[in-house]
């Protein structure tokens, strides 16, 4: 029988079936080489303090250095009897160094243990995180520059609202994912904590420095309370909340590109990289990546609640339950990472057919706000302008015509105060234009707008 982690307690083993159902080795290995780092720091500090010779230090560093190098090379042997990544690698460094090894989880507890593990690994995700999420501004903003003047008809209700640029439409997004970028930078500093020197739940009794192992690990602070740093799982919480907005975003952006891809709408068209045929119909190419990225978000946001879940009945301190924390995390850390790479590689690969955007915003009127503003100023109060234009659209919606369609002399039927000059104001390049203000769909704003996010970007 290989090795028990407490048989001494016990007076018989576990089930088979109970092994497997208390283990996390297959999933929690992914925390290996935070657990080694942490490990690492934990003996510095230990040696330091004259807690351990020094001699031990250098042999965990040595096993340590041996561990990483055999799980590199997939040569590890990871075993399910050793419940966890911990206990996997502590066992191993035994074998390797001897009592040093068994000298390592002096004033520690897995509980501490796993709370820092997981918090390395949050805090280099959240890192790949940002720097996905600026790729992908990048992209988007490239995209809006060279778009800054194709009109499209912007929408509300799903029905053509104003005529908006698709430069425009773009930075939209980029403002979404800025604000992702912000909630994630923020909930770093939070995840940025130590842990350790918490122990199981109350602290210890040897002579530690938590203060040097947060520095060892760069960690802004420690966990001021035990009983909270080995129990709480807050940090993961609130990283998947920001995960679901930024995965939201991503959902809403690719509703719209499945529907501007579409040919009845034909706005776009996506890099056949991105796409997938039809094993029946040989016409097909199909948007294939935002339609699982609008799919995937579901199961990000079940991960938010289903950690909201287990937490919720949790009394002081730690509890197995958040063994549980470990898959719905990882889950989300990767969809949002392949997402977001995806993503960024794909809006590169978008191209605009600004000859559909045109012919769009030519139906439904786009321009009627314009021409109601522009009876407001001549001196018509906007109500009575909303009603006189509310007019003028019956009847070219009764002759099926545009309102540019109409003559002069058919347009003052509606009001006296419109002249000639009412055609500017009801062609795309004059709506757009006229909306020249910080925020507005202007080229001139877009361009504005473009070079204040690069000039944040860096
Ligand atoms: N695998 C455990 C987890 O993920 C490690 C901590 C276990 N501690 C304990 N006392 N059982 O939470």
């Amino acid at each position: 029988k290989k090795s028990e982690a407490w048989s001494a307690r016990f007076s018989e083993p576990v089930s088979d079936l109970v092994k497997r159902y208390t283990a996390s080795v297959f999933f929690d290995k992914r925390l290996a080489d935070a657990d080694i780092q942490g490990s690492l720091a934990h003996a510095e500090m230990l040696a330091h303090q004259g807690i351990i010779p020094a001699q031990d230090h250098a042999d965990i560093q040595r096993g340590m250095a041996q561990i990483q190098s055999e799980i590199a090379a997939g040569k590890f042997e990871w075993l399910l009897d050793l419940e966890d990544v911990h206990l996997n690698i502590e066992k191993r460094l035994t074998e390797l160094v001897g009592d040093a090894g068994k000298r390592l989880h002096t004033g520690r507890s897995r509980n501490d243990q796993v709370a820092t593990d997981i918090r390395l690994y949050m805090r280099a995700a959240i890192d790949d995180i940002l720097g996905l999420l600026r790729e992908l501004r990048l992209a988007l903003v490239d995209l809006a520059e060279q778009h800054a003047d194709t009109i499209l008809p912007g929408f509300t209700h799903m029905q053509v609202a104003q005529p908006i640029t698709f430069g425009h439409h773009m930075l939209a997004y980029v403002e979404m994912f800025g604000r992702d970028a912000e909630r994630m930078a923020d909930c770093r500093r939070r995840v940025n904590r130590l842990p350790l020197g918490a122990a199981a739940l109350a602290g210890t009794t040897f002579p530690i420095d938590r203060e040097r192992v947060a520095r060892t690990l760069g960690f802004e602070d420690v966990c001021h309370n035990s009983l909270d740093a080995v129990s709480d799982r807050d940090f993961a919480i609130e990283f998947c909340a920001a995960a679901a907005l930024v995965m939201t975003h991503v959902s809403r952006m690719s509703e719209e590109l499945v529907i501007w891809m579409s040919p009845r709408v034909g706005f776009i068209d996506i890099a056949d990289r991105f796409c997938t045929g039809s094993s029946i119909m040989p016409q097909k190419k199909n948007p294939d990546v935002p339609e699982l990225a609008r799919g995937k978000t579901g199961r990000v946001n079940g991960h938010l609640i289903g950690l909201l879940t287990l937490m919720k009945g949790q009394p002081l301190a730690y509890n197995k339950d958040n063994q549980e924390d470990k898959e719905p995390l990882f889950d989300t850390v990767d969809t949002v990472t392949d997402t977001l790479r995806i993503f960024a590689d794909m809006a590169r690969g978008i191209s605009v057919k600004p000859e559909s955007m045109r012919a769009a915003a030519l139906q439904g009127y786009a321009t009627a706000t314009d021409l109601a503003d522009y009876l407001v100023k001549k001196g018509l109060p906007f109500r009575d302008a909303h009603e006189a234009v509310a007019h003028a659209v019956r009847t070219c919606v009764d002759r099926q015509c545009d309102l540019s369609d109409l003559s002069l002399g058919e347009l003052k039927v509606f009001s006296a105060l419109i002249d000639a000059d009412v055609f500017d104001v009801l062609t795309l390049e004059g709506s757009v234009a006229a909306r020249n203000h910080v925020g507005g769909t202007a080229p001139q704003q877009v361009r504005a707008a473009i070079a204040r996010v690069r000039a944040l970007l860096g």
